[in-house]
């Protein structure tokens, strides 16, 4: 027996296919429970689909690299909880392709941002980081207010969207060109920054009200 093992700890090859099993088997064991669980792939009560104004804002967040920057995932522990708010529910990703939650903060979370500031706290933000928080690292993104939206595929992105699941109707889908024509990419920015985390307090004003 103990000839045996010695055989795989010193040859390479042996001892790799044999990590390689024990690992797949800790993968699997871990992983595969949780795409049968509700908690992980239904959605919290009360969550609703990114607009179409949000759902640019949330493609130009990711052009502009904020999530290189920014996580959007709260873990359960105190010190993250009592800075940034209620920790992220699985629930509460589930319409997300891709997820945004990272793990690299040279900023804060944003999970939760949504509400936190102003419309006009974040179009100054954005324009340039120093005029409101003045020892920012934060890059500006001045041309974000002069670009506008044409809006020419966001009815497109909706349809593949609501193939992946994301419950789109017919009129959202109709009216997403409108919607965003015009509009610019600071506006559709900031509408998906307000919009962040914000299920899951309304979920939980609607069932206290309810109480
Ligand atoms: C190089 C890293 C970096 C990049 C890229 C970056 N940020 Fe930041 N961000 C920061 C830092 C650092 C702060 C904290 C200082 C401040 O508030 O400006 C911050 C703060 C913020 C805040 C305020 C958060 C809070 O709770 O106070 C928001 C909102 C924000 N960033 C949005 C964005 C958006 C949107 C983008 C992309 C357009 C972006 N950031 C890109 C580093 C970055």
């Amino acid at each position: 027996m103990s000839n045996q093992h010695e055989r795989v700890e010193k040859n390479v090859g042996w001892l790799s296919i044999f990590m390689i099993i024990a690992i797949s088997i800790g993968g699997l064991v871990e992983i595969t429970p949780l795409i049968f669980q509700s908690q992980t792939n239904e959605p919290i009560v009360g969550l609703k689909p990114y607009t179409a104004l949000q759902l640019e804002g949330r493609d130009i967040y990711i052009r502009e690299g904020c999530n290189n920057c920014h996580s959007q995932m709260i873990r359960p522990f105190r010190s993250e909880t009592e800075r940034y708010g209620h920790y992220s529910l699985a629930g509460e990703h589930v319409w997300e392709h891709p997820f945004l939650w990272g793990s690299k903060r040279t900023g804060p979370d944003l999970a939760r941002v949504g509400g936190r500031y102003s419309d006009e706290w974040h179009h100054v933000h954005l324009h340039n980081p120093r005029d409101v928080v003045p020892q920012s690292n934060m890059p500006a993104f001045p041309w974000l207010a002069e670009n506008t939206l044409d809006g020419e595929l966001t009815a497109k992105k909706m349809e593949v969207f609501r193939g992946f699941g994301v419950p789109y109707t017919d009129e959202d889908i109709a009216g997403a060109k409108a919607a965003v024509t015009g509009k610019t990419e600071m506006e559709a920015l900031i509408a998906y920054l307000q919009s962040l985390g914000t299920s899951l307090s309304e979920a939980d004003k609607a069932m206290r009200e309810s109480e």
